[in-house]
């Protein structure tokens, strides 16, 4: 049996429900301490530039609430290194952003920038935090990510799911075997691997698969799922598959 995945949940979109009303529910740090009490390894939050879901004081809370890692996912710009710098989580996931996004969209765009890259996550490390970076199945990207001195890398699940969801399997499975591959890749240059973005139990199954996985990171879904059964219930069930994927 291969190693079990750890799962981490993202939480910001119970923020985007609360901030639908503009009040204070549903609370992100109660479905934080909800997940953690139903077995969550971690907790990803993403601080986005427009904070269109969490806010400062939600990071502020959920770093005295948890006692489960915070994975503080971040755009790579001055702001968001101050307030990682000051709460020093367990994990900052370096991710790009644009404003007009429904989602972050693709990757990071690593080899371009690897020098100011390097600067900016240079001090993460030294504080003390694991830097992910998130990022396509690329070997170019990645070879850039262990370059720069990162820890761990995610990899975009994204356009393997949409492709799930559109019905094209030859995208599909072209798409898992490229992450299979650069898994095996960004393992051999001694990175840690995660994967994340739009998984659901139709599809997380062969990518909880692929052997150098460590982390799935999962958001949208859970929460959505959680409506009809309940996070912990919802969340059991991810893990299942997870299990089952592994065993
Ligand atoms: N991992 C990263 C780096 C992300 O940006 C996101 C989305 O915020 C996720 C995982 C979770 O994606 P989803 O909400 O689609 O499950």
């Amino acid at each position: 049996m291969t190693e079990l995945l750890r799962l981490g949940v993202n939480i910001d979109h119970v923020a985007t429900v609360r901030n639908a009303r503009g009040g204070a529910v549903p609370d992100p740090v109660r479905a934080g301490l909800l997940a953690q009490e139903a077995g969550a390894d971690g907790i990803t939050a993403h601080l986005r530039e427009d904070r269109r879901h969490m806010v400062d004081t939600d990071i502020d809370a959920l770093m005295d609430a948890l006692s489960i890692p915070l994975n503080f996912e971040m755009a790579a710009t001055d702001e968001m290194q101050a307030i990682a710098l000051r709460h020093k989580p367990h994990a900052v996931c370096v991710v790009p952003e644009k404003r007009e996004e429904r989602t972050t969209e693709g990757g990071l765009e690593v080899a371009r920038d690897e020098n100011k890259l390097a600067d900016f996550i240079a001090p993460l490390r030294e504080a003390g935090s694991r830097v992910s970076i998130f990022i396509a199945a690329d070997q170019r990207q990645i070879e850039s990510a262990a370059r720069i001195g990162a820890d761990i890398i995610e990899l975009h699940t994204g356009a393997y799911c949409h492709a799930h969801i559109d019905g094209d399997i030859a995208l599909r499975d072209a798409e898992l075997a490229r992450m299979v591959e650069m898994a095996a890749v960004a393992d051999e240059l001694g990175l840690e691997v995660h994967a994340g973005h739009g998984l659901t139990y139709d599809c997380v199954l062969p990518v909880a698969a692929i052997p150098q996985l460590k982390e799935l990171n999962i958001g949208h879904f859970l929460i959505g799922e959680s409506i009809f059964r309940g996070l912990p219930d919802a969340m059991a069930e991810m893990r299942r598959l997870m299990d089952e994927a592994r065993g």
